[in-house]
């Protein structure tokens, strides 16, 4: 763990046995299931893979859903889809707000299960694709899962660790959705993936200090999307010298967040470029590429 980098083990030391129970879970219920949706975030695809997850599903087919490509860079989500499709997996983009991708989930099931299909017609059935959903939590499963089912069926738990119960939902006559607990853990000993799921918001800000979060985040744009950060918070060139906390003490300052003294009040600059950053305000913005 990375005490350096403010990660405080006291505070996740519990995700080891909430692993445990989920992994059981998964093991359990895969029989049960003819394919699994694999969700990641499009901004961070290997940052929130459960690193354990190729493992446990042994050779069930799965679809790669990266979903929130709303807010992820379309040129590195075309990159990031052709990654997935190299390994032999189904991959959707998906955009649960407006649904944009949806349908190609099952096209891509089918296209997965074309033989159990075409064995089940021969014999005369015509069963639900059965799906199992797992993901890290805030990946947006819940979402996915409503906007399936049309209704409020998942129970929207924003709070990471909580266990629910797993349960079924019937979406039509051709697909039904096992929804597990949203306990399946990224990895957060890599220091490199903790910031990526802190500055998405998939762990708490309360992990690292979200001051640190936001200089990390600027730093990520002054390297990949200088331009769109100087369009969002009126930077010149030369304001984008210099290093991190120098630009995210000048964008506090543009936005007139001072203290006495002069001083930028950090953790409201913080804050809103955090909060900027997740509702897709600065541009369709990708932390990582496929490597
Ligand atoms: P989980 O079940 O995997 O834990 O995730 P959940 O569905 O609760 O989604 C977590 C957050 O991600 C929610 O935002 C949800 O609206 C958002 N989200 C899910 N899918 C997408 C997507 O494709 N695009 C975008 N832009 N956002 C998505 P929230 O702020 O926690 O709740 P709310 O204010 O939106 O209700």
């Amino acid at each position: 763990m990375n005490e350096e980098k403010g990660f405080s083990r006291s505070q996740i030391q519990w995700f080891p046995g909430h692993m445990a129970l989920t992994r059981r879970m998964i093991k359990e219920n895969l029989g049960n299931v003819d394919i699994v949706f694999e969700l990641l975030d499009a901004r961070i695809p290997e940052s929130s893979k459960n690193p354990e997850i190729a493992a446990l599903l042994g050779d069930k087919k799965r679809v790669v859903i990266l979903n929130k490509e709303d807010l992820a860079d379309p040129e590195k989500n075309a990159l990031w889809k052709e990654h997935f499709l190299k390994e032999g997996l189904g991959v959707v983009l998906l955009d649960c707000k407006s649904g944009k991708g949806l349908s190609s989930i099952l096209a891509e099931s089918r296209r997965l299960l074309a033989d159990k299909i075409q064995r089940d017609r021969e014999k005369g059935m015509s069963k639900p694709i059965r799906a199992m959903v797992v993901g890290i939590p805030n990946v947006g499963k819940s979402t996915m899962i409503n906007k399936f089912a049309g209704t409020k069926k998942a129970q929207a738990e924003n709070r990471p660790g909580v266990t629910k119960q797993k349960q079924w939902v019937k979406v039509s006559s051709e697909l039904e959705l096992l929804d597990m607990p949203g306990v399946l853990w990224p990895k957060f000993e890599d220091v490199f993936i903790g910031e990526n799921l802190a500055i998405t918001g998939a762990i708490k800000d309360t992990i690292l200090q979200s001051e640190e979060i936001a200089c990390k985040l600027c730093e990520r744009l002054m390297k990949s999307y200088p331009q769109k950060l100087a369009e969002r918070y009126k930077l010149s060139e030369s304001d984008l010298f210099g290093d991190a906390y120098d630009v995210f003490c000048t964008i506090g300052k543009k936005r007139g967040m001072l203290v006495s003294g002069g001083e930028i009040n950090e953790e409201r600059c913080a804050a809103m470029l955090l909060e900027e950053f997740r509702n897709g305000k600065i541009g369709r913005i990708t932390l990582e590429e496929p490597r």
